[in-house]
């Protein structure tokens, strides 16, 4: 078999008109979405993405903030600028970037943002409301893995998903929104026993390991959908997926490459979901 791969590309670049058009409407009747990204330390991969984030705010008709902070920023200042941006009625959404420098408490930023306007939806709050499948916003890397799945017909009812990684960011939601969508859901880490069996039995496999080329062709079951949530830099500067693509192109029905897959994805649920905070703020609820 060839694998079809899903271009994260195309399927942004479709639903970015779609969030461009609904914030049109909104703008029509004077609210323009409104999203601050903070970037603390020099993180050289987060520069990349905070970039690649106000340019989508271009590119949807946004409001965008920016704020690069050096890394000795203190703790207090930076919830200082969380606490001005929840009380700033032009900002909807509120990003900071993670990872943080080591003195400032990950934990500490997510909580003082609030529920309300934490695009990420990294807030305990928000982290609850996923559990019980009554959100609003979606972590956007899950968020994109289930776009591409729909866009390409691909249910995930009764179908054996197995999710490798069990991150707070992607392994951990990404299979709550494949349990909601009925899948029958297996989440491996570095402990689990036999994880190329257990990785041959999926019909779709997510691989959020950020180790380039962990899964191989043999842990891939013939006419799998392989999802690669991995963005790794090698030695030589080049960006691969945690997926042997090549490989495992030959026996997967759908596979996504990396670059131009679920990164690009993420980016577009982020857009989504401020979008969708705007309109619930603008209305009042
Ligand atoms: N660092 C890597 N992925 C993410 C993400 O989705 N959001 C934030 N805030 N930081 C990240």
């Amino acid at each position: 078999m060839s694998a079809t791969m899903i271009s994260g590309k195309e399927i942004s670049a479709k639903l970015r008109l779609s969030v461009k058009a609904q914030a049109d409407a909104l703008r029509a009747k004077g609210v323009v979405p409104g999203l601050a990204v903070i970037l603390a330390g020099d993180d050289p991969a987060s520069a990349i993405y905070v970039r690649n984030k106000e340019k989508a705010c271009e590119e949807c008709g946004f409001y965008s903030e920016k704020y690069v902070l050096p890394a000795e920023t203190s703790q207090d200042e930076l919830l200082s600028l969380i606490a001005k941006l929840n009380a700033d009625p032009r900002i909807h959404g509120i990003l900071c970037q993670l990872p943080l420098p080591a003195h400032i408490s990950e934990q500490a930023v997510i909580l003082a943002i609030d529920p309300a306007k934490d695009v990420d939806a990294f807030h305990p709050v928000n982290v609850g409301r996923i559990m019980t499948g009554d959100y609003d916003f979606v972590p956007c890397t899950p968020a994109g893995v289930m776009a591409m799945l729909d866009e390409c017909g691909i249910d995930p009812k009764g179908k054996h998903c197995v999710v490798v990684g069990r991150s707070n960011i992607v392994g951990k939601p990404m299979s709550m929104l494949l349990l909601h969508r009925h899948g029958t859901v297996t989440i491996c880490h570095s402990r689990t026993k036999d994880l190329a069996d257990v990785c041959r039995s999926a019909d779709i496999l997510v691989a959020a390991v950020g180790k380039a080329g962990f899964i191989t062709a043999d842990m891939v079951k013939e006419g799998a959908v392989v999802i690669d949530v991995g963005i790794n830099r090698t030695a030589e500067g080049k960006v691969v997926g945690d997926v042997c693509t090549a490989e495992v192109a030959e026996k997967a029905s759908y596979l996504t490459p990396v670059p131009g897959g679920v990164g690009v994805m993420t980016i577009t649920m982020l857009m989504q979901n401020t979008l969708k905070a705007a309109e619930k703020q603008s209305a009042g609820v």
